[in-house]
C-alpha cells in the first residue's frame, strides 16, 4: 500500500490498486469545502492521475457525514463579483479534473452530503450511499439565496433529467440514499457494513454509468423547456417572489437556456452565482444561517440528560408540546382535569406521528411514549414538568403548590405562560430557582423558536438546562428576560394592532396583508391575527396596551365579543372555508400602499428598538433571530435590526416623527433611537 497525506486528505492504495482518498478536514468536526481544501484536493488528484490506479474512492473520515457543503464563512468574506468568480472557477476546475479521470471514480457517501458535497459526488462516475434515513443528499443552496455553482446543476440535469433535478434544486430539499437510487442520482445503496465493499465492487465491475430514462431526457428537450420553465416559475412564485428571492428564478433561466450544453451551463452557473453571492438577499440569508447556528449553540450543554417529561394542560399548547416531545424521543405523561380533555390531544398526536414518521412501527413506538395521565402520576418521575394550563396566575400558583412536593428534588418546572411575569408565579414555590419559562409558539410542530424566560429567581443552571432541553427537542432556544410579552409577542403586537386600526379605518384587509407580504412577511398581519386567534391577540394586547401609548382597538374587542375569533371559529377579519380565508379581489385603488406598509413596519421597528434598549435579549442579533424564527420576519432582510441598519436609523426615526404628527403618540420614537443613530455615526436627534 502507498500512502500520501496532507492536512485535510489522506490517500491510501489497497492491494487491488484502488486509491482511497480520505477527507478529514483538519480544523473542524464537519467536512466543508474552501479554497485551501480545493488546492489540496487538486494536488491529490494530480498525483493520483499520474499513478494510474485501478480506481479512486473518495470518502469521509468524519462520523457525521461526507461533505456538508461549502464553508459558509467564506461567503461572508467575498466582497466582489470578480473574487466570487475566481473562487467558483477554482472549484469547477478541480471537479472537472475529477470528472475527467480515465478510471472509475466513486463517492462513498454517509450522513450529510449537501451542496458542494453533492457537487463533488456528481463529478465522480458513481455514487455509493449508506442505507439509512440520516444520509442526506441535496443541493440546498436556494435556501441561502444562491444556487449551485460548482457544476451541481450542470451535472445533475443530464444525469436524472430536468424535471427531477430542478425539483431538487428549486426546493433545496434533501433525500436519502434509497430515494437517490430511485431517481438515478445514486448507483448503489448498502448498509454501513457493506459500504467499502460496495465501493470496491463498483470500481472493479465498472458498469456503464447511469443513463436517464427517455422521459427524464425528454424533460430537457429544447421544445419542452419553455413550458416546464413556466411551470417551475409558477411553483416558485407560491413560496418566494422574484424581487425578494432571485436565485431560483436565475436557476430556471440557466436551465432553460443551457440544459443540454454542459459548458454553457457551467459558465452560466458561475457568473450568475457570483452576482447573487454579493447581493443583499444572499448576504442576509447567510446571516440568518449563522443566527440559527448561534441559537443552536446556546443549547449545546449536554451535561443534563432528561428522559421523562410531564406536561400539565392538554389544550392547544400543552397537547401539542407533549406530542412534540414524544416525537423527539422523550417519555411523556400528559395531565389534564379529566381523560376527556386529554383525548383530543392524543388524537392530534397520532396525526402528527403519522405525518412525520409514516412507518406504523415508528408511529406505535411514539404513541407508546405518550401516556395520558389525568391523575398526574408522572409528576414524580419527571425530569422536567411543563405547565400549559389556563393563563391565570392564581390557578397556576395553586397548581404549583400541589405538585411541587411530588416533584423530584432536581426536576425543573417550566411554564408556557405568554404573559404572566415569572416572579408572580415563583412566589408559590419553595424552590423558586427551579422555575423557568419555556414559551412555545403555535403551532408547536411548525414554529422553531422557544423563548426561554429567565425569571429573577431562575437559577443559571436551570436556565442552561431549559435551553439544552429546547435543543434536545430540536427547537431553537432564545433567552429572554421576564418582561410583559417577552420579545416576540411584544414586538409583533403593535404591528398587529396597527393592522387592526387600518382595517377599522376602512382599508380592506387584503390590502393591509398585501402591504406586509410585499415587504416580505410570510403572511399578512390581519391573516396572522386570525390564525393566532383574536381572543389570544386581545388578551396579549390588553396586557401590553399601557406600554404602547395606544388603547386596544374597539374593533378587536367587538369581534371577540361576538364570538368571531378568527380561523378557529370560521369568522374573524376574514371568513374561512375549510380553514382557508376567503379573500375578495381588491385593487389598491386610492389607498396609499407605501404609507400602509410604513405604518405597520415602523411600529414593529419602534418596539424592537425599545426591546434593545431594555435588553429583553442580550443583543441585536438575538432580537433578529427571535423575530425571524418566531414570526418568519422577512428572512431576506436579515431581521428588523439588520433592516434598520440598511435603511438608516435617522431616516426611520424621521418617518416615525412624521407619522406621530399625523397619527398620534403611538408613533412616538422610542428613546433608544438616539443611541442607535449615535452608534451608526449619525446625528443624535
Ligand atoms: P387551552 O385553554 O387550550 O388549554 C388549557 C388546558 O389546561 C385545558 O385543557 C384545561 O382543562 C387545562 N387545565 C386548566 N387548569 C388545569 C389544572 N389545574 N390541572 C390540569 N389541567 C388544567 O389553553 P392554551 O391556549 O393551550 O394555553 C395554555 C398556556 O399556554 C397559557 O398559559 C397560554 O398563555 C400559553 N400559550 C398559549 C399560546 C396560544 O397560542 N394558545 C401560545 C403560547 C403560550
Amino acid at each position: 500500500m502507498g500512502n500520501t497525506t496532507n492536512i485535510h486528505f489522506r490517500a491510501e492504495t489497497d492491494d487491488d490498486n484502488i486509491v482511497w482518498l480520505h477527507f478529514d478536514k483538519a480544523d473542524g468536526t464537519t467536512n466543508v469545502l474552501n479554497a485551501e481544501v480545493f488546492k489540496q484536493l487538486d494536488l491529490h488528484l494530480q498525483q493520483i492521475a499520474a499513478r494510474r490506479p485501478r480506481g479512486l474512492v473518495i470518502l469521509s473520515d468524519k462520523s457525521n457525514g461526507f461533505i456538508a457543503g461549502a464553508d459558509i464563512t467564506a461567503f461572508t468574506k467575498v466582497t466582489s463579483k470578480r473574487q466570487a468568480l475566481e473562487f467558483l472557477r477554482m472549484g469547477q476546475d478541480v471537479f472537472n479534473r475529477l470528472e475527467a479521470l480515465p478510471f472509475p471514480t466513486v463517492a462513498l457517501i454517509h450522513g450529510f452530503c449537501l451542496g458542494g458535497g453533492t457537487e463533488l459526488s456528481l463529478a465522480c462516475r458513481y455514487r455509493v450511499s449508506r442505507d439509512d434515513p440520516g444520509t442526506r443528499l441535496g443541493l440546498p443552496e436556494v435556501k441561502l439565496g444562491i444556487h449551485p455553482g460548482w457544476g451541481g446543476s450542470a451535472r445533475m440535469v443530464p444525469l436524472i433529467g430536468g424535471l427531477k433535478a430542478m425539483d431538487l434544486i428549486l426546493s433545496g430539499r434533501s433525500i436519502d440514499g434509497r430515494t437517490g437510487r430511485r431517481m438515478g442520482l445514486v448507483d448503489m445503496v448498502v448498509p454501513e457494513r457493506h459500504l467499502r465493499e460496495g465501493a470496491r465492487k463498483m470500481v472493479l465491475d465498472a458498469p456503464p454509468p447511469h443513463q436517464p430514462a427517455w422521459y427524464d431526457r425528454l424533460s430537457n428537450h429544447l421544445l419542452v423547456r419553455p413550458l416546464l420553465a413556466r411551470i417551475f416559475a409558477r411553483q416558485v412564485e407560491k413560496r418566494a417572489s422574484k424581487r425578494h428571492y432571485p436565485s431560483p428564478y436565475a436557476m430556471i433561466d440557466i436551465w432553460r437556456k443551457y440544459a443540454t450544453d454542459k459548458t454553457g451551463m457551467l459558465e452560466a452557473e458561475a457568473t450568475s452565482l457570483a452576482q447573487l453571492i454579493t447581493g443583499a438577499t444572499a448576504q442576509n440569508l447567510v446571516r440568518v444561517f449563522f443566527l440559527q447556528e448561534r441559537l443552536k449553540s446556546l443549547g449545546k450543554d449536554n451535561s443534563w440528560n432528561p428522559k421523562y417529561v410531564h406536561v400539565i394542560g392538554a389544550g392547544t399548547m400543552g397537547g401539542d408540546i407533549a406530542a412534540w416531545c414524544a416525537f423527539r424521543g422523550f417519555h411523556v405523561s400528559l395531565q389534564d382535569q379529566s381523560p376527556e380533555r386529554i383525548a383530543p390531544a392524543m388524537k392530534r398526536a397520532h396525526a402528527l406521528f403519522m405525518r412525520k414518521l409514516k412507518r406504523p412501527i415508528k408511529i406505535n413506538e411514539a404513541m407508546d411514549r405518550l401516556m395520558p395521565d389525568h391523575k398526574g402520576i408522572g409528576v414524580a418521575r419527571a425530569d422536567i414538568v411543563i405547565e400549559a394550563i389556563f393563563e391565570d396566575a392564581d390557578v397556576k400558583r395553586s397548581l404549583y403548590r400541589d405538585i411541587e412536593p411530588n416533584m423530584k428534588p432536581d426536576a425543573i418546572l417550566a411554564t408556557n405562560t405568554s404573559s404572566i411575569p415569572l416572579e408572580e408565579l415563583a412566589s408559590a414555590l419553595s424552590k423558586p430557582e427551579r422555575l423557568v419559562g419555556l414559551h412555545f409558539f403555535n403551532p408547536v410542530a411548525m414554529m422553531q423558536l422557544v423563548e426561554v424566560v429567565n425569571g429573577q429567581s431562575t437559577s443559571p443552571a436551570v436556565l442552561a438546562q431549559a435551553m439544552s432541553f429546547t435543543r434536545k427537542i430540536d427547537r431553537l432556544p432564545l433567552p429572554v428576560t421576564s418582561t410583559p410579552g417577552f420579545l416576540v409577542n411584544r414586538i409583533l403586537m403593535p404591528y398587529l394592532m396597527e393592522a387592526v386600526m387600518l382595517e377599522a379605518e376602512g382599508v380592506p384587509a387584503v390590502l393591509i396583508d398585501r402591504a406586509a407580504t410585499s415587504f416580505g412577511m410570510p403572511m399578512g398581519p390581519v391573516q396572522l391575527a386570525d390564525t393566532v386567534g383574536l381572543d389570544v391577540c386581545l388578551h396579549v394586547a390588553e396586557i401590553l396596551a399601557d406600554h404602547f401609548n395606544a388603547a386596544v382597538p374597539e374593533r378587536l374587542k367587538k369581534l371577540v365579543k361576538d364570538g368571531n375569533l378568527g380561523r378557529k371559529s370560521g369568522h374573524g377579519f376574514y371568513d374561512y372555508k375549510k380553514g382557508k380565508p376567503v379573500k375578495p379581489r381588491v385593487g389598491s385603488g386610492n389607498w396609499n400602499m407605501e404609507e400602509i406598509g410604513n405604518r405597520l413596519v415602523l411600529r414593529l421597528l419602534n418596539e424592537a428598538v425599545c426591546c434593545v434598549r431594555e435588553q429583553v435579549v442580550a443583543d441585536r442579533d438575538l432580537l433578529d433571530a427571535g423575530m425571524i424564527f418566531g414570526t418568519g420576519f422577512a428572512p431576506f432582510r436579515g431581521g428588523p435590526m439588520q433592516y434598520l441598519d440598511a435603511i438608516g436609523a435617522s431616516v426611520l426615526q424621521e418617518q416615525l416623527k412624521t407619522l406621530r404628527a399625523l397619527r398620534g403618540d403611538r408613533f412616538k420614537p422610542d428613546q433608544g433611537w438616539g443611541a442607535l443613530i449615535k452608534s451608526s455615526g449619525g446625528e443624535q436627534a
